[in-house]
Parts: C-alpha cells; sequence; structure tokens
C-alpha cells in the first residue's frame, strides 16, 4: 500500500504542529507550505530529522509553491493571520479570505480529488471561502473547530469531575465564535451525563469558559492564538478520514436544510470516513438550544453577506 499524502498549507504554529502530529502518528508524507521563503523548508528538514530519534518513516517536503503538493489525499488550510489580544476571530475576515481563497485555486489545481480540512479563521466563513472557490462536492470540504470547543470543555469537566479526560465526552454545536453552544445535557461521564453529576453553576462556569477559550489563550500568549489543541483537532480528522474509522465528531460542515439552516457551514456533529463528511447527525434540541444555534448560525450569516458568497 502506498503512503498517504497530506499537505499542510501554512507552516506557522498551527501549521507546523499539525506536520509534528501527523509524522509522529505515521498517517503519510506531509507536504509543508508557506509564503515565508525557507521557513517550510526548514521546518520540514528539522521534523524530518526528528525521525530517527521518534522512529517515523513519514517523508516531509517543505515548499513556497504547490507543485509538491500534486496529488495529496488531504489538504489542511491553516494559512493567514492569527488573533492578537483585542481581535475577535471575525477582525481577521477579509484579509483571511482573500488567502484562503487565493490558496484553494492552488490547491485545486495539484489535487483535484482531495479532502480540505479548514482551519483558518473565521472558521465557518473561510470553509465557505474554500467551499465555493473549489467546487468541491461538500462532503469534501470540511471545518475544523468543533473538535477543539469540545476538547476545550471536556478538559474542564474531567478537571470538575477529577476524572481521566477519557471518560469525557463533549458536545458543541455552533458557529466557532462566541455564540457557539457547548450542550451539558449531552455531555457525559462514562456514559452518565454531567448535568447528573455536577451542579448547574459549575456546568455554568464551564460553558462559559469554553465559549471564550479561544480568547483565554489569546490573552495568555500576547502575540498568537492556540495551536497545540487546534493541531491535535485538525489531526484527529485527518485520521479519522485516512483510516475511514467511521468517527461521529464535531465539524463544520455545509447545512442544506439540517437543523433548519440552509446554505451554510456550521458546526455539527459529523461521521467521518474515506468519503469525508459521510452522514450528518441531527440530534434532538430543546427550544431554548435550537435557538442557541439559529443566533449562532445567523452570526456566521452575517460575515457571509459581508464576503457575499
Ligand atoms: P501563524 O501566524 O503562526 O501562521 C500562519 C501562517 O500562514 C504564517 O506562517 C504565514 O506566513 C502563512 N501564510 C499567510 N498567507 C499565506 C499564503 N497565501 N500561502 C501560504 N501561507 C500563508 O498563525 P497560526 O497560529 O498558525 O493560525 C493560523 C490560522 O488558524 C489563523 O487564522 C488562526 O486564527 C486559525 N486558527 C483556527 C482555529 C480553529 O479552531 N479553527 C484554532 C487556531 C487557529
Ligand atoms: C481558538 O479557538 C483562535 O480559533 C482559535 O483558539
Amino acid at each position: 500500500m502506498s503512503r498517504k499524502k497530506i499537505t499542510v498549507i501554512g507552516a506557522g504554529n498551527v501549521g507546523a504542529t499539525t506536520a509534528h502530529w501527523l509524522v509522529s502518528k505515521e498517517l503519510g508524507d506531509v507536504v509543508l507550505v508557506d509564503i515565508i521563503e525557507g521557513m517550510p523548508q526548514g521546518k520540514a528538514l528539522d521534523l524530518a530529522q526528528a525521525g530517527p530519534v521518534e522512529g517515523y518513516d513519514s517523508r516531509l517536503v517543505g515548499s513556497n509553491g504547490y507543485r509538491e503538493t500534486a496529488g495529496s489525499d488531504i489538504v489542511v488550510i491553516t494559512s493567514g493571520i492569527a488573533r492578537k489580544p483585542g481581535m475577535s476571530r471575525d477582525d481577521l475576515l477579509n484579509t483571511n479570505a482573500a488567502i484562503v481563497s487565493s490558496v484553494t485555486e492552488e490547491v485545486v489545481r495539484q489535487s483535484p480529488n482531495a479532502i480540505l480540512i479548514i482551519v483558518s479563521n473565521p472558521l465557518d466563513a473561510m470553509a465557505q471561502v474554500a467551499f465555493r472557490k473549489s467546487g468541491f462536492p461538500k462532503n469534501r470540504v470540511i471545518g475544523m473547530a468543533g473538535i477543539l470547543d469540545s476538547a476545550r470543555m471536556r478538559t474542564f469537566l474531567a478537571e470538575a469531575l477529577n476524572v481521566s479526560v477519557e471518560n469525557v465526552t463533549a458536545f458543541v454545536l455552533g458557529g466557532h465564535g462566541d455564540t457557539m453552544v457547548p450542550l451539558p445535557r449531552y455531555s457525559t461521564c462514562a456514559g452518565i451525563p454531567v448535568t447528573e453529576l455536577l451542579p448547574k453553576d459549575v456546568l455554568d462556569r464551564i460553558v462559559d469558559r469554553t465559549a471564550k477559550g479561544g480568547a483565554e489563550i489569546v490573552s495568555l500568549l500576547k502575540t498568537g492564538s492556540a495551536y497545540y489543541a487546534p493541531s491535535a483537532a485538525a489531526v484527529e480528522m485527518v485520521e479519522a478520514i485516512l483510516k475511514d474509522k467511521k468517527k461521529i465528531l464535531p465539524c463544520a460542515a455545509y447545512l442544506e436544510g439540517e437543523y433548519g439552516i440552509s446554505g451554510l457551514f456550521v458546526g455539527v456533529p459529523v461521521k467521518l470516513g474515506a468519503n469525508g463528511i459521510e452522514e450528518i447527525i441531527q440530534i434532538n434540541l430543546t427550544a431554548e438550544e435550537r435557538a442557541s444555534l439559529q443566533k449562532s448560525a445567523a452570526a456566521v450569516q452575517e460575515l457571509i453577506d459581508v464576503l457575499k458568497i
């Protein structure tokens, strides 16, 4: 069986760390692309030289162009600018839309059958830019956010319950922004709903901290945003696809009527396998949860209206 080829566009904090997790799991050969001369080449060479120590044989190539990306199975797009303190994800809108649009055009030319995983912010709008620009079917354009947001919630829940993070599942729906919808009712510890294990005030604090999870890290780092957990989340998506795991994960997907939302990327549970998004899972929501999801979708729609896509 030949190796899979994974391209990561943008070799900054998220892109380089994505490459790191990818090769450490030996998910395939990796091509790192960035516009900064020498930087993706240097990071690829450095990571390749960790192979003998860590025991991976993945080949790594860095480039400032796209020729080396030809025939990729998966392309992870992380290029763009990141948040600084005081900036919202939406402040990145126009700059990153231009970057994601031009990058998608190049990627598609070289890898017409690839599955695209979008990471650049504002996430749901950037997924929509890549979807429109690529002309790919909706199962092959997927946004990464829900795994990160629910991993944050799982971390906080496990801490409050004093249990292993592996015992805790969590669900976060909606756009990757201040209006995201963490759902304690669908979050569990060893199968037990957390609503039966933690008092409401503790859960409310965790929901609030989850929704502000990105900003908490930006305010600590001061010069950029989170990248270890975001890249780990993107790699979980790559692994689910390349291993055809049929794994149910919260991702930004193009909705056509599901949850009463149409023509928009929003975070929902999906089944990820060899064909990308193989199913959008619809779960029952209370009237209040449904209203929160609609509000979150409306916030994404506002960005789409600005971009006119
Ligand atoms: P970074 O600044 O460390 O890296 C971005 C890289 O993109 C830079 O190296 C830059 O040179 C490169 N780049 C810019 N224009 C390019 C182009 N046209 N072609 C190729 N490369 C280009 O930023 P970081 O921390 O890696 O974040 C990347 C993006 O991911 C940001 O937009 C950030 O907001 C977003 N993000 C999204 C998350 C999510 O949950 N969806 C989580 C974390 C970050
Ligand atoms: C995060 O949630 C900035 O979207 C990025 O950390």
